[in-house]
């Protein structure tokens, strides 16, 4: 099937000279929850807004469902709602009236049903006549989400949609997201809280410096770069390694009391077997294991520091 999203070779130049996208090419395909995942500053603002149609492309093209989204704008831009980062409301309008009028600028006639819905979903109905600007933060985002439901997107993007807000919001907004999934919404984040993206997303895209670095499915990526760690619970706590078992990957926790073994999970021999020969032959004795497999977060934050790692390496002439 096609992608719903074609992102092809796309830059973009600042007005300040910044090349905040480098040659990106994405596709998001129909129905799929997409995480985008970045550090601070990395452009996922910027890529996101150029999808929607906000941020001009420097080079290169993007086409929503087929539709340009420079050339054939409104079509392109009438399939799309975006939920922004930053706050921006209509202080003085009224729940009903903002979120009512964001319908009507995508040229759709008036549903005050769907409205309703929306509203109720969003636990906002009784604010419904509440002028903005008396409302909490939390809510002003519910009315950012309901605004872009309001003309009833087939892509929904969510650009940090839970930053700061509190659990229960943040509950009712994956709950939300679910259930647009599930009537065929196509859904993109981004989110700082990489747990969100380990349960909500399928797959994962990895955005640095402009650059997209990788992109995969989420349990393809867990298996393929997630190590697993084995703990051993001494009977009796080490001081050091012993010498013999030198040459497996262990390191001694909580005060040696623990051992860790961490593991490829890939790999079909993982050497467990030998390690727990060989512990019982140095007379290591254990009173309980356990397994843990590292997190999305584990992975991302290796992957996101590896290039500047080696950057400043290089610079200062540090060997590491
Ligand atoms: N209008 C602009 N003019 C010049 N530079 C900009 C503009 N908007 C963003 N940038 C720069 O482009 C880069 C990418 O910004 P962007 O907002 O896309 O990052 P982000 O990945 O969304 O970051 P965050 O996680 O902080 O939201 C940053 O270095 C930012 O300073
Ligand atoms: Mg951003």
């Amino acid at each position: 099937m096609d992608p719903i999203i074609s992102v092809k070779d796309v830059s973009k130049n600042y007005a300040s000279g910044f090349r905040a996208l480098k040659n990106v090419d994405l596709d998001i395909r129909r129905g799929e929850i997409f995480a985008l995942l970045g550090p601070n500053g990395a452009g996922k603002t910027t890529l996101i807004s150029t999808i929607c149609g906000i941020v001009n492309p420097s080079e290169g093209r993007v086409l929503v469902d087929g539709h340009d989204i420079v050339g054939d704008y409104r079509a392109a831009r009438s399939i799309v709602g975006l939920v922004p980062q930053e706050l921006t409301t209509d202080a003085f309008e009224t729940v009903w009236a903002t979120v009512s009028f964001s319908r009507g600028l995508f040229g759709k006639s008036p549903n005050p049903h769907y409205i309703e819905k929306v509203l109720r979903d969003l636990s906002l109905w009784d604010r419904k006549d509440s002028r903005i600007m008396t409302l909490s933060g939390g809510m002003k985002r519910r009315v950012l989400i309901a605004k872009a439901l309001s003309h009833e997107p087939r892509v929904l993007f969510l650009d940090e949609p839970t930053a700061g807000v509190d659990v229960e919001l943040r509950r009712d907004m994956w709950a939300l997201v679910r259930r647009l999934k599930a009537e065929g919404a196509t859904i993109i984040l981004t989110t700082h809280y990489i747990d969100e993206a380990e349960e909500m997303a399928e797959r994962i895209g990895v955005i640095s410096k402009g650059e997209i670095i990788l992109v995969e499915e989420k349990a393809e990526l867990m298996r393929k770069l997630g190590k697993k760690q084995l703990t051993l619970h001494l009977q009796t706590p080490l001081d050091a390694i012993p010498a013999g078992l030198g040459t497996y990957p262990l390191e001694l926790a909580n005060h040696g009391a623990d051992l860790i073994y961490t593991y490829d999970a890939q790999r079909e021999r993982t050497g467990i077997v030998h390690l727990l020969a060989d512990l019982t032959a140095a007379g290591i004795g254990f009173k309980d294991l356990q397994t843990t497999q590292s997190s999305l977060e584990d992975i991302f934050v290796t992957l996101v520091h590896e290039k500047p790692a080696i950057e400043s390496a290089s610079a200062d002439g540090d060997a590491r």
